[in-house]
């Protein structure tokens, strides 16, 4: 028997049950990561590597988990982040998860490749909610110029673009699961002429432009005012390139340990970013926030300590979307709201603003 939603304790649980309940096809392409998914497992894995140095006396009566992302204030310091084909693992798609991002005020990032359409995940937008737009960046330049068009005039106040993925990642259960119907939107994308015996992934991702380049950047700040963030950056190098870009953020991410199997963890690029950063007086002139792998509250304070200014989170909240629907989604948002404010009280912070380096001890990563 699946177990009730009330029997979920914490984002494991969701997985569990989904995996129980998904569709084979569905799971595989949800579930997978690149080659032998070492990056996968090292991504949730990289978090037990560091121990906190809670403050003692500190008064955490009253607990605030608010905090700004890109001039949006959000009830606690993560966002929904951009996973394709949500229709796989519910019929409705991506717009559950938008309605759960507004029960919880956090913010949805929109896949390029969602199975709703971009306008039907907007149109469920109500009130002051705020959405971003996850880009793949097509061959074909006026496409993608289209859809940053587009997405400002929605009133998207971010724009996301991939750098990790000029290639598609080799997710080997998905390419055994051999999609017959990947279920997609694929009208944006200009993606016809599809090779679906590689799985999902492959065969709706030929569009995307592997000769993308740093040079290409100016273009992207010329045609939108939207704030412009690389997402799947994996070394301070490149932080610091995309900050004389002109870019307003990066995201420290390795898609999920969907792409280059051995990429490191978001965590332990951070640990590389931020001393580099502070040590050349940059910390403040780019939003540096990570993904992959966090499952637990614990794990958005360590990135938060570190100075992340957020985290993003995927396959969770596919996975409760698949199981539960918008019930699923809005307890697991729930679950890590309470952990959070028990977290953050026995590390005695009452708020956001109070997490700094001090409260970890960071000795475990590797790069120590
Ligand atoms: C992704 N991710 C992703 N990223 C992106 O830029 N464009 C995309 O279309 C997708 N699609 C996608 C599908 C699925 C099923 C997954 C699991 C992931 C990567 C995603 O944005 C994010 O980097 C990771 O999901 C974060 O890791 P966790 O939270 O899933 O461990």
């Amino acid at each position: 028997r699946m177990p009730i939603l009330e029997q979920c304790y914490n984002l494991m649980d969701f997985e569990a049950v989904a995996k129980r309940v998904m569709k084979k096809t569905a799971w595989a392409y949800y579930s997978s990561g690149a080659d032998d998914e070492i990056t996968l497992r090292e991504n949730h894995s990289a978090f037990h590597k560091i121990w906190f140095r809670p403050r003692i006396l500190v008064n955490v009566e009253k607990i605030d988990l608010s905090t700004t992302m890109l001039g949006t204030k959000v009830s606690i310091p993560f966002y929904v982040t951009a996973t394709a084909l949500g229709k796989l693992g519910n019929p409705e798609g991506e717009v559950v998860l938008t309605r759960g991002a507004r029960k919880h005020n956090v913010i949805q990032m929109i896949p390029t490749l969602a199975s709703c359409s971009f306008d039907e995940i907007c149109d469920e937008r109500e009130g002051d909610q705020v959405q971003w737009l996850q880009l793949y960046v097509n061959k074909d330049r006026a496409i993608t110029k289209r859809i940053i068009e587009h997405a400002e005039k929605r009133g998207c106040k971010g724009l996301f673009i991939t750098v990790d993925a000029p290639q598609l990642g080799r997710r080997e259960k998905d390419m055994r699961s051999k999609f017959s119907d990947v279920g997609s939107n694929v009208q944006n994308t200009g993606g016809d002429n599809v090779d679906r015996s590689q799985g999902a992934a492959r065969a709706i991702s030929s569009f995307i432009d592997p000769a993308l380049c740093w040079e290409d950047i100016p273009w992207f700040l010329s045609v939108t005012k939207m704030p412009i963030l690389l997402k799947g950056v994996q070394r301070v190098e490149d932080v610091i390139r995309a900050i004389s870009a002109g870019v307003q953020g990066v995201v420290l991410s390795n898609h999920g340990g969907r792409q280059l199997d051995f990429a490191r963890s978001g965590i332990e690029v951070l640990a590389e970013v931020m001393p580099e950063l502070r040590r050349l007086g940059l910390e403040n002139k780019i939003e540096i926030y990570i993904d992959g792998g966090i499952r637990r509250a614990t794990d958005i304070i360590k990135a938060l300590c570190l100075g992340a200014t957020g985290v993003g989170i995927g396959r969770p909240f596919l996975y409760a979307m698949s199981a539960y629907g918008l019930p699923g989604v809005d307890r697991a948002m729930q679950l890590l709201k309470d952990e959070m404010e028990m977290n953050m009280r026995l590390i005695g912070a009452s708020s956001i603003d109070q997490l700094d380096p001090s409260m970890i001890d960071t000795r475990g990563l590797s790069m120590h």
